[in-house]
């Protein structure tokens, strides 16, 4: 493993409260409209943390898989899908090598995971994304942005480059951040069909308007790209 690279994950036991983190991202649970009803469609959660996506996506009745670097996150997401006699294989590992064989995958979500690593270990990862997707699969998924309001927090963390930092402290201590540019975005996905990216921003809680007009949010890109048929 590189330098700088992952290799623990967050760490979710030191979290206090869990509940942002527990229930499914809306336009994440929408991409059924998107895949239909049928149980032979394979679902990877990429990063699952607790396990949201992977218990929601299990409840729709497709065939899924998740990985985390955390083994935290791993066990979580194995005792929620137990606790609501759900089945999924869940799996420790680094998302830059997915133990997975090519184009098996009807969709791939990886909300808020793969801009934890350096560019170069973002690269592989969507590239191994591409390798286990079907053509015509889709991969849906968030990167941190560097042109918008995201605020860069110099301060508090550790700098390794003009768009890389490393969170110091913290669920996230010792994680790598990338905020992309507009230009990386289209070049991380050069292999795939951009079909819509979004931008939005996160502001830290509580969310009063004092509170939201002196801070900046944590920009972010939603993307949904398609493996060409
Ligand atoms: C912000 S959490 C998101 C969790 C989940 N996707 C969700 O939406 O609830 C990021 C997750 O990515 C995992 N992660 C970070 N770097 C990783 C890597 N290199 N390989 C696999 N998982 C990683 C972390 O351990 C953590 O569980």
């Amino acid at each position: 493993m590189n330098k700088n690279s992952i290799q623990e994950g967050w760490k979710w036991l030191q979290l206090q409260d869990k509940s942002d983190w527990q229930l499914p991202d809306g336009p994440t649970m929408q991409l059924v409209f998107s895949l239909g009803d049928n149980p032979d469609i394979k679902v990877y959660d990429l990063g699952c943390g607790l396990g949201r996506h992977t218990v929601f996506f299990a409840e729709q009745g497709y065939q899924v898989y998740a990985s985390d670097i955390s083994l935290a996150a791993v066990q979580e997401t194995k005792s929620w899908l137990k606790k609501a006699g759900l089945s999924a294989t869940v799996n420790h590992g680094q998302m830059t090598q997915l133990d997975q064989p090519e184009n098996l995958f009807d969709l791939v979500i990886s909300f808020n995971v793969i801009y934890h690593a350096l560019r170069r270990d973002i690269v592989k990862t969507i590239s191994e994304v591409h390798r286990i997707l079907k053509p015509g699969g889709i991969f849906y998924g968030t990167l941190l942005t560097k042109d918008k309001g995201t605020h860069f927090r110099e301060k508090e963390n550790q700098i390794i480059d003009e768009q890389t930092l490393i969170i110091r402290g913290g669920v996230e201590d010792g994680i790598p951040h990338f905020f992309s540019h507009m230009e990386d975005v289209f070049d991380f996905f050069s292999n795939f069909e951009i079909e819509s990216l979004v931008y939005c921003e996160v502001y830290d809680s509580p969310l009063d308007l004092k509170n939201v007009l002196s801070q900046r949010g944590w920009g972010h890109f939603r993307f949904l790209v398609r493996k060409p048929k």
